[in-house]
């Protein structure tokens, strides 16, 4: 009963914020599931097909035109659902869906001229010259969930999308790939099955075709969670998809070091995540798995099975763990997870930067008191990528945290990826971006909203 009055509060507060515009929690936005249709533990699109192992990675498997989202998502005309071979983190095969997100119709399309106006308001009028399907961008939503049913190709269903400003980017003219990355297992913070998921995903849209010009510029973005995949798919595409040429990624409120991160909630209003986390990792992992379920405390306060509802919990936000110290679940207490089994999972699937380096140009945005993760672990990623060449403009807001910097940086970082697609990063930024540019560290002052976290 408490449960579901703590779900009914969190939606309650859901609902006020976004009727205000504000998405607070929007780096795990406490989603219900919709009610159709159907979710993917049950839908026979998400299997994999005979012999999918032997396709390429980013071969479609499967392709079908996706159940309405009109009534759930503005300004986006039809979708369509991709289930498609990827990677996971043993790097044996394995497939995800994906999603794409067509616009209305392009300002090209509506104008039928090839200067077109920027219709965010953003000021940035004549930046660009769109003709449909000119532009794609892959989002990475922050799903942070154990559960495939939190996949984000069936939580669109139930609004999920909006809270990230999808409407808007498809008000822009751009076509937008939203992958399922955590892929069939769930698996949240896996950082190279979401990498490999994300790269797989836009090789699987460039292959579908779906109106995309044949000569589309594409770029990737997330936030937290999202940023997650994101940053793993920039630092692994130079190995693992050399082929693709991203013209930039936005990374915002970067979680480069799990266990930095799992230190930092550790007891605080975000625990929640670290149940998803542990799950989500052990999944790509059997021996990490065996040794995580074989330590859970059977019964008591803290025990199995309520770690375990983590796998099947209707949000990925539903407050059972927040406050907990998480140690209370596991018979050795903390000490299990510096166990060398869970140690070398961590090092070589949950910290960023050992992977690559980001060949495109990186614009990073980030809360200097982010209280998930601390910006000393960001500034330390970033400082490892420039002292090797890469092309970062990297801004540290001194407003806000991990919330606030969402929504201070949702529209940054959209101008950012629209002067990406239009070829003028350096004029825009005046040197500080673009290929060749190098790396800029800036502090800035941005106060859309200035509450703390
Ligand atoms: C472009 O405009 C034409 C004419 O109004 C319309 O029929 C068509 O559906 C539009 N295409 C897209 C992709 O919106
Ligand atoms: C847009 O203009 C081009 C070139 O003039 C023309 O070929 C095309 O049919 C027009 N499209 C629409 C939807 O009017
Ligand atoms: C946009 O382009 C039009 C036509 O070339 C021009 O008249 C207008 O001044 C431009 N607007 C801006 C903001 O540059
Ligand atoms: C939909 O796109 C239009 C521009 O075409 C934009 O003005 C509007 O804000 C977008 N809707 C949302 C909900 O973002
Ligand atoms: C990750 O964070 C942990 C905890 O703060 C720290 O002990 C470890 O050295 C960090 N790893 C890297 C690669 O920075
Ligand atoms: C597990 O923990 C929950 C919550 O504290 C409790 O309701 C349940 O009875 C416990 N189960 C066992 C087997 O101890
Ligand atoms: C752009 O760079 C020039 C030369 O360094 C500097 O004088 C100017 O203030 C910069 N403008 C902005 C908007 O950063
Ligand atoms: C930004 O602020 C930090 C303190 O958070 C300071 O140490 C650093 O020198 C500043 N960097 C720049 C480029 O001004």
């Amino acid at each position: 009963m408490a449960r579901l009055w703590l779900l009914l509060i969190l939606q309650c507060l859901w609902s006020v914020a976004s009727s205000f515009g504000v998405a607070k929690r929007a780096y795990h936005v406490a989603q219900s599931l919709p009610t159709s249709p159907l979710p993917p533990s049950q839908d026979p699109f998400y299997t994999a097909p005979p012999n999918f192992a032997a396709a390429a990675p980013g071969a479609i498997l499967r392709l079908r035109r996706a159940p309405d989202v009109t009534a759930v998502l503005q300004n986006c005309s039809v979708a369509y659902n991709i289930l498609y071979r990827t990677t996971d983190s043993q790097y044996h095969p394995t497939w995800a869906v994906t999603t794409l997100y067509l616009p209305l119709a392009t300002p090209a399309n509506s104008t039928n001229s090839t200067s077109g106006t920027d219709s965010t308001g953003s000021g940035n009028t004549n930046t660009t010259s769109y003709s449909p399907g000119s532009y794609l961008l892959s989002y990475q939503t922050p799903y942070d969930s154990a559960n495939i049913d939190l996949s984000p190709s069936y939580t669109v269903y139930g609004g999920a999308l909006n809270a990230y400003g999808i409407p808007a980017f498809l008000g822009r003219g751009w076509y937008i790939n939203v992958p399922d990355y955590e892929g069939p297992d769930a698996s949240f913070t896996a950082g190279v099955q979401s990498g490999h998921a994300t790269l797989d995903s836009v090789r699987a849209v460039l292959n579908a075709g779906l109106g995309l010009a044949l000569d589309v510029k594409y770029a990737m973005s997330g936030y937290s969670g999202g940023a997650l995949a994101s940053e793993w798919a920039a630092e692994l595409q130079v190995q693992y998809a050399p082929e693709l040429q991203f013209v930039g990624v936005a990374l915002g409120g970067l979680t480069p070091n799990a266990t930095s991160v799992l230190e930092t909630i550790n007891g605080g209003g975000a625990a929640d995540l670290i149940p998803n986390a542990i799950l989500g990792l052990i999944s790509q992992w059997p021996d990490a798995k065996a040794f995580i379920l074989s330590q859970l405390k059977p019964s008591g306060e803290f025990n199995a099975s309520t770690f375990l509802e983590t796998l099947t919990a209707p949000s990925s936000f539903d407050s059972v763990f927040n406050g907990q110290d998480i140690a209370n679940y596991f018979i050795n207490g903390i000490s299990t997870l510096s166990n060398p089994i869970i140690q070398r999972v961590i090092n070589s699937d949950a910290i960023m930067g050992y992977h690559g380096v980001p060949r495109m140009p990186v614009f990073a945005y980030k809360a200097i008191a982010d209280e998930i993760s601390v910006v000393a672990d960001t500034d330390a990623l970033i400082e490892r990528y420039c002292g090797i060449g890469a092309d970062i403009l990297y801004q540290r807001n001194t407003v806000g945290g991990h919330t606030a910097e969402f929504i201070n940086g949702n529209l940054r970082q959209a101008d950012w990826l629209a002067a990406a697609f239009a070829g003028t990063l350096s004029e825009a930024f005046n040197g500080t971006s673009g290929p060749g540019a190098g790396c800029t560290v800036q502090n800035v002052t941005v106060a859309i909203v200035t509450f703390p976290s």
